[in-house]
């Protein structure tokens, strides 16, 4: 036993920022974004706190679920950085929503929402649960350094949340990691111990963008394959392509190596930028909502991020 999807949600905050918004205080301009990227604009937090974003996303999806925040057996939050170290993200989610179930985080860095399905897997196979909630969620506009333009550009914030019941929809799963501290990373924040000899790395993130490009063509294209094979389908049977969105060209590129026409790679990065784990459950709820979607579709969804991790999976919808 697996689980089928039962409700989806998402939330973005409302302040909007384009790329010309950025080249008023950075060296950049809206057409090496957007030609390099995709990217047009992305959602900034100004007022909104994470927990506010989570908690709208899993109040939606439990909405759409029709379902009670007490009828959940899990809870399971995705992110590179709550609002605390602790309490867990999961935590101030299950208060704000009202649930009383056990809950965590999980930091998978983008492939975060892959592997919390893989974890819900594992319980609803156990049957420790008949609902669960995951939702990933990113504030990446606190992470970046503003006056670094080859990374401040990439990234936005959002969250994206789905409620998981009984069923045999996760048709296949497949999670990597290859331990890389170099290519993509974000320091803690040290603390102020006057015993402390190392002074620590700025707490911002940094990144190799073309080792993490080269990492991410490669393992898309052939991610999609294993699970797809592992599903026991083929390419013509996929409905939709959920890729992380990490850059348009990193799609275009695993898509050219795959046989599935582009129109079903699924977009939101034009809009959003690159929101971490928040990106798959975001385009998902986007498709559902939209009513994209009909009973036995099949989507194909492939996750990569720092770590480096990989995750990437093989959905049927059937709600
Ligand atoms: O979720 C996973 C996280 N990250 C990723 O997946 C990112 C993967 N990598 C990428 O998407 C691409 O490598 C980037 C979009 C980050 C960069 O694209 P690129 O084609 O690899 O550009 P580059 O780093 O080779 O830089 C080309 C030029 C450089 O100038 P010079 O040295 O050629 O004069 C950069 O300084 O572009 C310059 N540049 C910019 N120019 C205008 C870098 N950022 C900017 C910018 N605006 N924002």
């Amino acid at each position: 036993m697996s689980f089928q999807v039962i409700g989806t949600g998402s939330a973005a905050p409302a302040c909007v920022k384009t790329n010309d918004d950025l080249s008023e205080f950075l060296e950049t301009s809206d057409e090496w974004i957007r030609t390099r990227t995709g990217i047009r604009e992305r959602r900034i937090c100004t007022s909104e706190t994470m927990s506010d974003l989570t908690e709208h996303a899993a109040k939606l999806a439990l909405e759409n679920a029709g379902i009670d925040a007490k009828e959940l057996d899990l809870i399971l939050c995705t992110t590179v950085r709550g609002d605390y170290m602790t309490p867990s993200q999961a935590c101030v989610i299950q208060k704000r929503i009202g649930a009383t179930c056990p809950a965590f985080d999980l930091n998978a860095a983008c492939s975060g929402f892959l592997y919390a399905l893989d974890v819900a897997e594992s319980y609803f196979f156990c049957k420790k649960v008949k609902k669960v909630l995951v939702v990933s969620s990113e504030v990446m506009s606190k992470l970046v350094n503003w006056t670094d333009r080859s990374t401040c550009v990439l990234f936005g914030d959002g969250a994206g949340a789905a409620v998981l019941g009984e069923g045999d929809d996760m048709l296949s799963l497949r999670l990597t990691a290859d331990g890389n501290w170099d290519a993509l990373r974000i320091p803690q924040v040290n603390g102020n111990c006057p015993f402390g000899e190392e002074q620590g790395e700025p707490p911002y993130l940094s990144m190799n963008g073309q080792d993490v490009y080269k990492f991410a063509v490669t393992n898309m294209a052939a991610d999609l394959t294993y699970v797809i094979e592992k599903a026991g389908l083929t390419t013509a049977d996929v409905d939709y392509v959920l890729p992380h969105q990490a850059n348009t060209r990193i799609i275009d590129a695993a898509a050219h190596r795959l046989s599935i026409p582009k129109e079903k790679y699924v977009i939101s990065i034009d809009r959003y930028g690159n929101t971490s784990s928040a990106s798959i459950p975001v385009m998902l709820d986007e498709l559902n909502r939209g009513g994209r979607l009909k009973k036995g579709d099949i989507l194909a969804m492939s996750a990569f991020g720092g770590g480096f991790t990989t995750g990437a999976g093989v959905l049927r919808w059937s709600k």
